[in-house]
Formats: C-alpha cells, sequence, structure tokens
C-alpha cells in the first residue's frame, strides 16, 4: 500500500533523508522509529507531498507522489505531532467540519462525526464542550479521529503519542488499534521501542536519514542481545563468587563498582534467570532483587549503529570494560 524507494532530501547542504526504502503491505501497521532528528517527519512530509524529494519517490495506493499528488492526498489521512484541533468548536462541530471539507454533505458529516467519537469513546464530552477544554489525549484522539472522516485506506501518524500522559498513550494506542482492526493501513513514526512493540506489524529503525534496521520488535529486541538479567545482592562479599555463577550461564555478565548488582545477557529469557538463582541458592546466596528485563531503545540503536559514544546508557558508564568477565 505504501512502497518508498531510494527517497533523498537534502536541505541546503544538510543531507535529511540519506536512501530510504520502505514496504508497507496493505491492512498492516507499520512504525517508524528512530531518535529525535532521524529524518521520521522529513520522511512523513513527502510521503503526505507536503515537501518534494529530491531523488526517489513513494508510491502510495498506486499514485506516485511525484506524478499524482492530488490522488496520493485523496487516499491518505493525516494526523500530526501537533494536533490540528480548532480549540474554538465542539468535537461534533470540528469532525463536522473536516467532513464537509472533504466535500460530504452536512447531514452525513454529522452522523460520520457521532459515530467517530462513540469509536474514539469522546461522545460523553463532546456536548457543548470546546475541544480546547479537552485533555491532551482527548485532542490527540480528536485529531485522530479527524484524519479518518473521509474513511481513507493509508493513515500516517507522526509521533502520535509524543507529549501525553501514560493514560493519554493507552488510549491513543488502543484508537490506533481500531484503525488497523478496520482494515486501515498505517504509517506511524514513534521514538519509544515500546510503541512500536505495542502497536506495529513491523519495524524500521531510521538514523540519520537512513533505514538501520528492519523486523518485527522481538528481531530488534534480539539484535540487542535479547533479555537482560539484573540482580541486586544483599552482600558486597558474595559478588565474586555470585558473578562467577552468572557469568558460567550468561553472556557479558558484569558487577557494578560497588558489588552489589550484576547484569548480563539472558538469551534464555526465564530460563537463564531461573537457572542463575538455582545456582546461586545452591551456594546460599539470595539477591535482594531479580529482574528479567528487555533491552531499552538506547541499547538497541547502540548494538544497531555501533556508536557507543552518543547513546549514553548508565550502565555502561556505570560498569567500565575492565569490569566485564564473558
Ligand atoms: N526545513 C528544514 N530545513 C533545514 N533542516 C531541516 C528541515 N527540516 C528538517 N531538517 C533537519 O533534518 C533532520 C531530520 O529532521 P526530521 O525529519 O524533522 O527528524 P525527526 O522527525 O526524526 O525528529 C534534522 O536534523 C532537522 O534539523
Ligand atoms: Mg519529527
Amino acid at each position: 500500500m505504501i512502497s518508498i524507494r531510494g527517497l533523498r532530501k537534502r536541505f541546503g547542504d544538510f543531507t535529511a533523508l540519506d536512501g530510504v526504502d520502505l514496504d508497507i503491505p496493505a491492512g498492516s501497521v507499520h512504525a517508524l522509529l528512530g531518535p529525535n532528528g532521524a529524518g521520521k517527519t522529513t520522511t512523513v512530509r513527502v510521503v503526505t507531498t507536503l515537501l518534494d524529494p529530491d531523488e526517489g519517490d513513494a508510491v502510495v495506493a498506486g499514485h506516485s507522489v511525484r506524478r499524482d499528488a492530488h490522488r496520493v492526498r485523496s487516499s491518505i489521512g493525516v494526523s500530526g505531532q501537533y494536533a490540528a484541533v480548532d480549540e474554538k468548536l465542539t468535537g461534533v462541530e470540528n469532525l463536522t467540519m473536516v467532513g464537509e471539507l472533504y466535500g460530504m454533505r452536512r447531514r452525513d458529516a454529522r452522523a460520520r462525526a457521532h459515530e467517530l467519537l462513540r469509536d474514539f469513546r469522546l461522545d460523553s464530552v463532546s456536548s457543548g464542550k470546546r475541544a480546547g477544554q479537552y485533555s491532551g489525549g482527548m485532542r490527540r484522539r480528536l485529531d485522530l479521529a479527524g484524519a479518518i472522516v473521509s474513511r481513507p485506506p493509508v493513515v500516517i501518524l507522526d509521533e502520535p503519542t509524543t507529549g501525553l500522559d501514560p493514560r493519554g498513550r493507552r488510549d491513543t494506542w488502543e484508537a490506533v488499534r481500531q484503525l488497523s482492526t478496520a482494515g486501515t493501513t498505517v504509517l506511524l513514526t514513534t521514538q519509544y521501542l515500546e510503541e512500536a512493540d505495542q502497536l506495529a506489524d513491523a519495524i524500521s529503525v531510521i538514523d540519520s536519514g537512513r533505514i538501520v534496521a528492519e523486523g518485527t520488535a522481538a528481531d530488534l529486541k534480539a539484535r540487542a542481545g535479547g533479555a537482560a538479567i539484573d540482580l541486586v545482592l544483599e552482600k558486597a562479599s558474595d559478588g565474586p563468587r555470585a558473578l562467577e555463577l552468572v557469568a558460567a550461564r550468561c553472556p557479558a555478565a558484569a558487577i557494578d563498582d560497588r558489588g552489589l548488582r550484576i547484569t548480563a545477557r539472558a538469551p534464555g529469557g526465564s530460563a537463564d534467570l531461573s537457572a542463575v538463582l538455582a545456582s546461586l541458592a545452591e551456594e546460599r546466596i539470595t539477591p535482594g532483587e531479580a529482574a528479567l528485563r528487555q533491552p531499552t531503545l538506547d541499547e538497541v540503536f547502540l548494538r544497531i549503529t555501533g556508536d557507543r559514544a552518543s547513546a549514553a546508557a548508565d550502565e555502561v558508564a556505570v560498569l567500565g570494560p575492565e569490569a566485564v568477565i564473558a
């Protein structure tokens, strides 16, 4: 449904997109994941015909952004990081206005507005309340609803949850899932691996205008070394022996300066954690805390880009290379 080939965009001397390729099948949710300045919004602006590429092309629902921008625009709904909602209007008025802009008759636009407010759980607040009085999460959902008034086959969302509180984020995720269930193809950008994990069928990681990795969230976590073990010992005197036992099972075992906190990769997941705890218990070492956790986005980027300097992950700084056994 969306096919991007060799997209390049320069701003003066600065290369914002350096050959981006993407393929998004119909009905799927695709996340473009990357840090600030990676090129996410630039990609979205090209795909939505707001910006001409220097090289390459994006084909949306069969239409090229270069040759057929008008048809592309009529195939997509767009919702931005900065919600395009008229604060002086109520929810119904906002969505009805969007419908009329798309050429719907007033009656039909109003009916569609009510339907969407119900779907996005905004109907209880819509009566009389102006959008200016909505919470951040409600505004974002209203903006999302606006993107699909005309039932476009493709919806493009640029950082739909950035700046939202946890409740607003969950509500927005729910709204994206509803789009997907209805068969809409979704391209969304995000800075959060967890968000891509929650929503996307496939993820492309973008960094400095290039796609540096592709796959499912599980693929990306596995490339970052999979799950990790975190142990906090009660006594520093247990440290050296505990570290040996962890290292016997898990790669990259390391202990912190205080000799209390041990971390290691756990490619075997919870089986590794159980085995480590059992071998510690045999020697009567009982950690005060023991956890299995997924790699953070920082760790994923660190691995994928191989750029150790940029992602100043606390652990790397604290542990130092000399503490690493395996
Ligand atoms: N109109 C512009 N003029 C100059 N530089 C730009 C312009 N738009 C974006 N950039 C630069 O291109 C890079 C990518 O920006 P952007 O696509 O907005 O990143 P993201 O959305 O991933 O945070 C950034 O370094 C940004 O400063
Ligand atoms: Mg952006």
